[in-house]
């Protein structure tokens, strides 16, 4: 028997897309497979490591844990949609890019998104707030100790622009 598929609108880096997916394809697959926004990445696909984070109107989310076709009236923001229109960098991948806040890179875009969100919440957290904001997050590199260094520069970053 074959597989029901869904029309949809997803709005992913202010661009429109439109799509047909099964009702049980993944927004995180939706985003690599259907749209090629292969920087989200897919670790455990059980909501565990945040390799997969992604902005939904503005807050971290699992894009794993979603359901393409239950992200029809949200905007969403991947790791794509950081940086600035020209190119530039946003505060947080800057900071990255300063600290050696990445090794392999492969939760990178999960901790640039979460931080992203977590510093419009707090703009200037302590180092304890810092490691708080990345909790959610695995590193398999178990670079933490530069990446919560990143956390604070991106604060410094932000403050500055
Ligand atoms: S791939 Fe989504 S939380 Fe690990
Ligand atoms: S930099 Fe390799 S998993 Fe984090």
């Amino acid at each position: 028997m074959s597989e029901t598929l869904h029309d949809i609108r997803l709005t992913v880096n202010d661009v429109v897309h439109d799509l047909r997916v099964p009702a049980r394809r993944l927004l995180s697959d939706a985003l690599r497979h259907d749209l090629g926004l292969t920087g989200t990445h897919v670790g455990c696909e059980h909501g565990v490591c945040g390799a997969c984070t992604i902005l939904v109107d503005g807050e971290p989310a699992r894009a794993c844990l979603m359901l393409a076709v239950a992200a029809q009236s949200c905007a969403i923001t991947t790791v794509e949609g950081l940086a600035g229109p020209d190119g530039s960098l946003s505060p947080v991948q800057q900071a990255f890019a300063e600290c050696h806040g990445l090794q392999c890179g492969f939760c990178t875009p999960g901790f640039l998104t979460t931080i992203t969100a977590g510093l419009r919440r707090d703009p200037a957290p302590t180092r304890e707030r810092a490691r708080d904001m990345i909790g959610g997050n695995l590193c398999r590199c178990t670079g933490y100790q530069n990446i919560v260094t990143a956390v604070e520069r991106a604060a410094q970053i932000g403050a500055a622009r």
